[in-house]
């Protein structure tokens, strides 16, 4: 038997005496479905090619020259219109309907909890769906942002000329929902790290509020700065959609297929 269809055997059993399931999502959740993450061996940030890649999302670099951001952030609405959720994905959204979960607390902007039913979800770096113009605070739906995009390299608001940025929390800017993030993450009994690297503080700080099990599931380095080894009950370096198959293998959800 496979290491990873023990832990899987295992995790199942904690899903089973769990009620107050949270889970901390990070970008490798969404690589399944053909969204690249950022630090992995195939991430954004080894692609760009640039120097300071973080930089992407800077507040200050937005605001000096948007058109670095608008020329990454066209290409990736592109690829969003081609994208849905990945089995893991409607593996949570089963979770809650099944009464179990508490919150997703996902540092992703892509939206694909939501597409997979999820409803409890706290995006802490914001989302991609609404946009606002920075001067006069007019909301742009991502459509009228693309026909904005459509006619100009960086889209202006048409009310007053305003730069319109997506709302995407930026380096330099305060994160969402942070106190119900903290609180959910405080009464969590069972609580999942799945696919993030655990670099980018405050989200990385998350796993230390909760005073249940730990469980992280992740094919690559994780920061131990604020998650110390010690503290992790079951660290699973396994294919995430492998291993949510095999729990659900034990546990025989109900999980969609789209
Ligand atoms: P990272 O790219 O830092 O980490 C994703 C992790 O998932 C890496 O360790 C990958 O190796 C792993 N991974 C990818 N695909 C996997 C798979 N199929 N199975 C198992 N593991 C896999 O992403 P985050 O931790 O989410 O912030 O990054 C945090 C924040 O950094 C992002 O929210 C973003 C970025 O700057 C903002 O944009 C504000």
């Amino acid at each position: 038997m496979k290491m990873s269809d023990r832990q899987a055997g295992i995790c199942a059993g904690w899903i089973e005496d769990a009620s107050d399931i949270v889970l901390l999502s990070g970008a490798g959740l969404s690589t399944a479905a053909g969204i690249p993450d950022f630090r992995g061996p195939d991430g954004l940030y080894r692609r760009a090619g640039i120097d300071e890649p973080e930089s992407l999302f800077d507040i200050g670099r937005f605001d000096r020259d948007p058109s670095f951001f608008y020329g990454f952030h066209r290409k990736f609405l592109q690829l969003f219109e081609t994208v849905g959720p990945t089995f893991s994905h409607r593996f949570f959204a089963a979770l809650e309907r099944r009464g179990k979960l508490r919150s997703i607390i996902t540092q992703n902007i892509d939206a694909l909890h939501q597409a997979a039913g999820s409803s409890k979800v706290l995006e802490i770096h914001g989302g991609i769906g609404s946009n606002h113009c920075r001067q006069c605070g007019a909301f742009f739906s991502t459509e009228s942002l693309k026909a904005l995009m459509a006619a100009q390299t960086v889209p202006r608001c048409d009310r007053c000329g305003g730069l319109i940025k997506p709302d995407i929390v930026f380096f330099g800017e305060s994160v969402r929902h942070l106190e119900a993030c903290q609180e959910s993450a405080s009464e969590a009994d069972l609580f999942f790290v799945v696919g993030s690297s655990l670099v980018v503080t405050p989200a990385a700080m998350l796993p230390s509020f909760c005073r249940g099990r730990i469980v992280v599931v992740n094919r690559g380095d994780v920061a131990t700065t604020y998650l110390p080894k010690r503290r992790v009950d079951l660290f699973v370096e396994e294919d995430i959609d492998s291993f949510f198959r095999e729990v659900n293998s034990h546990l025989g959800l109900a999980v969609e297929t789209p």
